[in-house]
């Protein structure tokens, strides 16, 4: 498929589902090849590469579960293999870290464990993710992190989620000043609410009208929303912006 993206290679962590489906999808229809990385619906992620195919694309699924610390590492071996076999040679050009751990609870009722899974998914996945990608990444290539509005609203119900993606928003800036010498951009989107399995609110017409009154584009956000914002950063149209959080929220609390 031609595109803007044409012989470019991507992994899309969490990209069989809501945003990262809608993100595999779009950069694929600009010419990428997308490892569409998934935890453990495989049906989902054949789901999802089938519809890549069938719309000219290239895609594969692969699979590691990121709240388990030992993922990163097994999730390079399982690419390497694929891009070996594939182009030759174990570099790609895209990362986009979506893949994420919800959970709505307040402080008196998150437990330790809670708080270990959502910091691992959320942040030290991420984290070691970039490490294993930076002998990979090309020259040139692009990081986008999938951060949230939560890192900068006050909910009572997100004392970890939200601090995990501020945490997540802060490495994207040390990162993007660690590869600005190889010209590779590291960016930060944050989506509001939007309509994914992950988002209960977003499904629920009653509980969500109060954020649909606080978007100031009056509506939920779709998945594709967040996909194009997440394409152009990947893009060389892209190419001028790095260690930046940019909101796709449809202005959620302005
Ligand atoms: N939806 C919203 O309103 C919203 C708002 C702000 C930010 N975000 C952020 O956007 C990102 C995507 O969220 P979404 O709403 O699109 O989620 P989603 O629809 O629930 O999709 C989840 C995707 O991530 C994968 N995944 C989940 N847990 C994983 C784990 N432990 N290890 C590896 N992969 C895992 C899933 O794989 P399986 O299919 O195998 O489970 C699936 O591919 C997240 O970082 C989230 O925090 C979402």
């Amino acid at each position: 498929m031609a595109g803007e993206l044409t012989g470019k290679i991507a992994l899309v962590t969490g990209g069989s589902r809501g945003i990262g489906r809608a993100t595999s999808m779009r950069l694929a229809r600009e010419g990428a090849t997308v490892a569409v990385h998934y935890k453990s619906n495989r049906q989902a992620a054949e789901v999802t590469v089938a519809a890549i195919i069938a719309a000219g694309g290239a895609a594969f699924p692969i699979a590691a579960d990121l709240a388990d610390p030992a993922a990163p590492e097994r999730l390079f071996q399982l690419l390497d293999a694929e891009l070996t076999a594939r182009f030759g040679s174990t570099g790609f050009d895209i990362l986009v870290n979506n893949a994420g751990a919800g959970g709505r609870a307040t402080i008196d009722q998150t437990t330790e464990a809670d708080f270990d899974r959502i910091l691992q998914v959320n942040f030290k996945a991420p984290f070691f993710i970039i490490q294993h990608a930076l002998p990979r990444l090309r020259d040139g290539g692009r990081i986008v992190n999938v951060s949230s509005t939560a890192a900068r609203i006050a909910y009572a119900w997100s004392p970890v989620y939200g601090p995990s993606k501020a945490a997540l928003e802060t490495l994207t800036v040390s990162v993007a000043k660690h590869l600005g010498p190889r010209g590779i951009t590291v960016n930060a989107v944050t989506p509001g609410t939007t309509m994914t399995d992950m988002n209960k609110v977003a499904q629920d017409p009653v509980a969500v009208r109060p954020f649909v009154e606080m978007t100031t584009l009056g509506r939920v956000g779709q998945p594709e929303d967040i996909a194009d914002v997440i394409a152009f950063l990947a893009s060389d149209r892209g190419r001028w912006i790095t260690g930046q959080r940019i909101d796709t929220s449809g202005g959620l609390r302005l």
